[in-house]
């Protein structure tokens, strides 16, 4: 049997081109990575959870605290990714004729990395150099720099003028009137998430996008930050996000079928390392077929997708914004606050969709309403878990019995309505935690379930932003679509293990 690392390194090189023909349908081409999750190759399951879960709670709310308190000529884009091993996702490939691991982010729209030689302050143990595999920083040798006068050095600068930025470059005046200034490289540009920032330059170079494969899509010219001082950001990130600068935006450019369409499918986990051996596929263009069903039915090409309409929002372009309507706990909606359905003129309001957080934040008056139901069923039948809710920052949180117990039935359904009519019932996983607490100090083990979203904060607080977060917990075992043509997002319920080989199988 292979060992975890060899094993992850393999499946980092299965990353195929699918040409899938279907009588019904013209042919399309797609293309399927790997996402591994940054917890597949750590220690969870012997350590206490109360620790990770509690960083986990504790970076989502950081990441989405600050879309709050950003102001909007000052840093353009804050947005961050829950920095702790145990929360985030990876996505391989080579760059020049080097191999790197960055976050996949649909939060952020640049995509930056690690350059030798890489200063990060404040980055010890932030993640687990043993569970993501090619963190070494990037050696330039082929890439080159972009210049001043290039509409992407505007892109990174919040679209200042080409000629400032020439100007700020030292481009001599007659050269900013008369020429391109093409010698002078776009000065370096800053970029900060909720807990960490950095300083990059633009550089350009041929991306590919499977490093083993004959087939595999090459991007030439690819543009990226390359950075050489981090504050608590190990790992580059791929950002997702509309944007010109982004991931799928630069795809697009030359492969729109591959790049205006994408999504993703989280193999669930509930913390449990094994589950997570297995990757997650990222599948960028679109399949016509009938994988993926979750009791292996035939489907319709599609068609099990509910759609709700992406938002438009004026001050965060780069967000992936969807309504949210309600959310109803067993048979009763609590309907959601008008800035929860809505992205108003100036840009607040609206539920991002994250690939980069972990859990679900709701506006604390939605919140506290959908909490209240929920208590109100469980907590007339279990006993609240208040030391552990202060241990692991969830809540609230259930002494659920003894270690076989079985409480499935007792914990309500819930659902998501989204906007355009759009309704989603979650798995119980995603949202209802089960673990076992205790037993370090020679106490009784207890089974504990808690509630996974969270209270995003006070809204006195805030200065706008959105209003609420869809985080990659809740996502989990949910094949999500990011249609960017017809402007929309997708969710159908998929076993994720299952559609990653079936479609590596193809
Ligand atoms: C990059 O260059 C440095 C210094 O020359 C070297 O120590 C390092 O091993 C190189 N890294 C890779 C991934 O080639
Ligand atoms: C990128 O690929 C093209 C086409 O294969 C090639 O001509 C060019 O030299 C490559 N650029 C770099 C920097 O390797
Ligand atoms: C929403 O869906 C429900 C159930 O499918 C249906 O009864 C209702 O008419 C729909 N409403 C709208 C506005 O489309």
């Amino acid at each position: 049997m292979a060992s975890p690392v060899s094993f992850i390194i393999i499946i980092f090189f299965t990353t195929i081109i699918l040409h899938l023909n279907f009588s019904c349908c013209s042919s399309s081409s797609i293309l399927v990575l790997p996402l591994a999750h940054s917890l597949s190759n750590t220690q969870f399951n012997t350590t206490p959870h109360h620790h990770l879960l509690k960083s986990t709670a504790t970076h989502s709310a950081t990441r989405f605290l600050r879309h709050h308190h950003q102001k909007p000529q000052n840093h353009r884009r804050q947005i961050s990714l829950p920095l702790n091993p145990g929360s985030d996702y990876t996505l391989s490939f080579t760059l020049g004729s080097q191999t790197i691991s960055l976050y996949m982010d649909t939060g952020s729209d640049v995509v930056w990395l690690p350059c030798h030689p890489f200063d990060c302050i404040l980055c010890e143990g932030k993640f687990n150099p043993s569970a993501i595999p090619f963190t070494a920083p990037l050696n330039l040798t082929s890439a080159t720099p972009v210049t001043c006068k290039s509409r992407a050095c505007s892109t990174a600068h919040s679209s200042h003028p080409s000629s400032d930025l020439c100007a700020a470059a030292k481009c001599p005046l007659d050269e900013i009137e008369t020429s391109d200034c093409k010698k002078f490289s776009c000065p370096p540009f800053y970029y900060a998430y909720g807990d960490g920032s950095l300083i990059a330059s633009l550089y350009e170079d041929n991306l590919s996008l499977s490093p083993s494969s004959p087939a595999a899509l090459v991007l030439e010219g690819f543009k990226f930050g390359c950075a050489h001082s981090a504050l608590a950001e190990p790992i580059g990130v791929a950002g997702f996000g509309r944007g010109a600068l982004s991931m799928p935006a630069q795809l697009a450019a030359t492969s729109p079928d591959i790049g205006n369409h994408f999504s993703y499918c989280l193999v669930s986990h509930s913390f449990d390392t094994n589950r997570v051996r297995v990757p997650s596929p990222l599948i960028l263009g679109r399949y016509h077929n009938s994988v993926g069903d979750k009791k292996g039915k035939q489907t319709n090409p599609g068609n099990d997708f509910v759609y709700t309409p992406m938002l438009k929002n004026p001050k965060h372009p780069y967000f992936y914004c969807v309504g949210l309507e309600g959310v109803s706990v067993g048979k009763k909606k609590i309907p959601a606050p008008e800035n929860l359905r809505r992205v108003d003129r100036r840009g607040n309001g609206g539920m991002v969709v994250d690939s980069g957080t972990t859990f679900t934040m709701l506006p604390p008056g939605f919140y506290d309403s959908v909490v209240a139901e929920f208590d109100n069923r469980v907590g007339s039948v279990y006993k609240r878990a208040g030391d552990v809710e202060e241990r692991t920052a969830l809540g609230p949180c259930y002494y659920i019995g003894g270690e076989d117990a079985k409480v499935s039935y007792l914990v309500p359904q819930m659902l998501l309505h989204f906007g355009g009519n759009s309704s989603v019932v979650m798995p119980r996983r995603n949202y209802f935690y089960e673990f076992l607490d205790g037993g370090d100090d020679g106490k009784v083990k207890r089974k504990v379930g808690c509630m996974m979203l969270m209270n995003g904060g006070d809204e006195s607080e805030s200065g706008g932003g959105p209003a609420g977060l869809l985080g990659n917990y809740q996502q989990q075992g949910f094949e999500v679509v990011y249609d960017l043509e017809k402007g929309r997002v997708g969710f159908a319920r998929r076993k994720c293990s299952s559609l990653w080989e079936t479609l590596n199988k193809n």
